[in-house]
Formats: C-alpha cells, sequence, structure tokens
C-alpha cells in the first residue's frame, strides 16, 4: 500500500543533508531521490549510502530533474539562497536549514523570489520539533500561563563543535547559527508578539584568539512588543571535552497566571565509559562521559534516526503529502530570528539598545 509520489532532492550532502537523505529514503511516499554537493564525491558517497536514484556536483542538475518535486536545501549557511531560489521558481516546495541565510539580502532575495512565484518554503528549525518544546507549545495554546511578561532561554555547548560550524562558515557566529533556535521557540511559543529592542554584551577569549569574530559568551534583554521581556543567553566555549553533544539548555516562561521551567540540559541522562563515546557533529572527537539525548538532531538507534530532526524530517514529508498544517518554520518568521541576532550581534558591538525592525533597503 505504498504511494511514491514524492521525488526528494537533498542539496548538500554534509552532516544534515546526509540525515535528511536518509530519512527521505526510509519514507513511504519517496519514489525518487537525487543528491547534490559541491563535491562530487560526496554526493556521490550519500547516494550510494542512501541508495538514491541520482547524484550529481551541479547542484541545479539535481534540483531540475523531473522526477524531483521537492527540495531540502543543506547547504551550509551562508549558501541557501540560490538553491532555494531556483526550486521555487520550479514550483518546487523547499525545506531550507536554519537560518533562513546570514544576511537580510539573502532572506528578502528569498522572500522577494517566494512572492512572485506564489510557492512553499519553511526553514527547518529542528528544535520546534523536539518533544519538550512541541509539548511546551501546546500548552501555550492552550493559554495556560496568562499573559506571558517574560523568560530566558540559554543554552551551552563545548567548543569542539563551534570550530566545527566556524570551520564551515567563519560568518556563522553562535549567536546568528544556535541563539536563533531560540528566538525561534520564543517567538512561537508568544506568537503574534514580536521583539521590538535588543540590549546585549559579550566577551571575547577562545574564539577570537583562533582568528574568529565569535564571542565566547553572549547575554541578550529581548523586549517583545508587548512588554515582555525575555534574556537570551549562549556560551559555546565550554571546554572540548564538556559532556554535551550538541546543546545543553535551559527555557523558561513566566506568565501572569503560570510558570514552565523546561531543564534540558541533559544532565539526567548520563554515560561514563572509558571506551569513548563518538560526538555525533565532530568526526575524530570522543568523549569519556556523555550527556545523552544533547545532539541538537537526535540519535540513531536501532538502525532508524530519532529526535527532533527525525520527527521534523517526517512532519514535513507527511505535510507535502497530506497538505495538513504544519508547525514548521515560516520564512517570514525565520527573517524576524535572524533580524534579532543581528541585532543582538550590533547592540554587543556598539553597546546601545538596537531597536527592531532593522532599517533596511
Ligand atoms: N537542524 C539541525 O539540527 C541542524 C544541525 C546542524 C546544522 N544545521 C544547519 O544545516 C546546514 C548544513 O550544516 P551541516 O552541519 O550539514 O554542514 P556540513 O559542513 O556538514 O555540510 C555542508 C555540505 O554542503 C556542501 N556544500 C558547500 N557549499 C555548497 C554549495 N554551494 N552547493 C552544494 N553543496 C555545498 C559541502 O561540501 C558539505 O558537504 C546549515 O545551515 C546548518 O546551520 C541544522
Amino acid at each position: 500500500m505504498k504511494n511514491k509520489e514524492l521525488g526528494i532532492a537533498v542539496v548538500g550532502a554534509g552532516r544534515i543533508g546526509t540525515l535528511r537523505a536518509r530519512l527521505a529514503a526510509r519514507h513511504p511516499s519517496v519514489g525518487f531521490l537525487a543528491i547534490a554537493d559541491l563535491d562530487p564525491q560526496r554526493a556521490k558517497a550519500l547516494a550510494d549510502a542512501a541508495g538514491a536514484d541520482f547524484h550529481s556536483g551541479d547542484n541545479m542538475e539535481v534540483i531540475e530533474r523531473p522526477e524531483v518535486n521537492a527540495v531540502f536545501v543543506s547547504t551550509p549557511e551562508g549558501e541557501h539562497a540560490a538553491p532555494v531560489r531556483r526550486a521555487l521558481e520550479l514550483g518546487k516546495p523547499v525545506l531550507c536549514e536554519k537560518p533562513i541565510a546570514l544576511s537580510l539580502k539573502d532572506a528578502d532575495d528569498m522572500l522577494d523570489t517566494l512572492k512572485a512565484t506564489g510557492g512553499k518554503l519553511r526553514i527547518g528549525y529542528s528544535r520546534r520539533y523536539k518533544e519538550c518544546f512541541l509539548r511546551a507549545k501546546e500548552q501555550m495554546a492552550q493559554g495556560r500561563l496568562g499573559k506571558v511578561i517574560g523568560g530566558l532561554a540559554r543554552v551551552y555547548n563545548s567548543r569542539a563543535q563551534t570550530f566545527a560550524i566556524l570551520e564551515r562558515d567563519p560568518h556563522a557566529t553562535p549567536v546568528l547559527d544556535v541563539l536563533t533556535y531560540y528566538v525561534d521557540l520564543m517567538c512561537w511559543f508568544l506568537e503574534g508578539n514580536r521583539p521590538v529592542e535588543a540590549v546585549a554584551r559579550g566577551q571575547h577569549g577562545i574564539f577570537r584568539d583562533a582568528g574568529y569574530s565569535a564571542h565566547d559568551a553572549t547575554w541578550a534583554i529581548v523586549t517583545f512588543a508587548d512588554g515582555a521581556v525575555v534574556n537570551f543567553g549562549i556560551s559555546y566555549a565550554l571546554p572540548a571535552r564538556f559532556p554535551t553533544q550538541g546543546q545543553s539548555d535551559r527555557v523558561e516562561l513566566l506568565g501572569t497566571e503560570g510558570t514552565m521551567l523546561i531543564d534540558d540540559d541533559h544532565k539526567e541522562h548520563l554515560i561514563y565509559t572509558e571506551k569513548g563515546v563518538p560526538h555525533p557533529y565532530v568526526p575524530g572527537h570522543q568523549l569519556n562521559m556523555a550527556f545523552l539525548g544533547s545532539n541538537s538532531a537526535g540519535d540513531w538507534a536501532l538502525g532508524e534516526f530519532w529526535g527532533s530532526l527525525g520527527n521534523e524530517t517526517r512532519a514535513w514529508l507527511d505535510h507535502l503529502v497530506t497538505g495538513n498544517p504544519t508547525a514548521h518554520t515560516t520564512p517570514e518568521q525565520a527573517r524576524i530570528n535572524l533580524e534579532t541576532t543581528i541585532a543582538i550581534e550590533r547592540a554587543v558591538a556598539t553597546g546601545k539598545a538596537v531597536k527592531l525592525p532593522l532599517e533596511t533597503r
């Protein structure tokens, strides 16, 4: 009873493209799979591993294949715009990785193409599909906190993963690349209420010494349109062998009639082994002690991939088939996320409060 109506292209055969492709290959509605990567060897290796039907070093050749009717764009942060726009021009729905882009110009070019084509574009903020945050969203949808007056979201990770991200793109700072998830979550929880001002401070050290502009720690207070004040914080500079495998975070919401405290550090699920646990994101990096469940995307178990990116990918493929409403981040929200994280970086750089929306064009 399989109706294989989806032909999927995955553009970018790296860590996340690999997960998208392997998950798509297992989905009962996918009948054709094609892989593109700037590096044709990587495209071939993933095509072989996922059992794909076609691969190429040319993104456009893959996106334009007649069998392809939906596209995942899993290229590095600054390389999303061209493949997204080509797919939209061809009327093919796109799930693009977060952040939508690293510049507002690239984001606006994508939004312009979307408007001109009337197509479908969503951005992969997989934190929304982590079960603790889905549950939290349901409590918000039920209005159990009353009016939210403020909150907190802070996330920690080891510097081992940050160096892997900065090597891919030195402009993908922890604020633009990771704090964006928490801006997205808070905006989702506070739906209809957008950030209007950011004040922030940051501290340089380890990353600057290594030649990057990224801060080791950034703390921001963001005010929303109705006056709610939210503290966003990130340090992705913890020692390389700190047990986090991705994100150790805490999210708190304070309302007039309720409070929600989400402890997502994963300290409650610990492994220690003399044999070492391979880091899921950083090749060759091993931990003796690991917080299981802290990998941002999720985990392999018994030959299947489980967790937020698994949920998100399956939900997207299901959505393409059923047309049912979906919680994947809209490009308009993704642009607000980008704008807010840029405002936080500007507030750190200038020491001044930065008003939102930012003036552009
Ligand atoms: N949702 C999540 O859990 C999650 C986690 C990590 C990263 N991400 C996002 O996924 C995206 C990719 O991250 P990654 O960790 O897979 O990176 P990666 O470095 O592992 O892979 C990127 C791949 O893209 C290829 N590439 C580079 N430029 C290209 C281009 N112009 N066209 C085609 N291929 C190109 C590279 O050769 C590489 O194979 C980023 O936007 C990142 O922020 C999401």
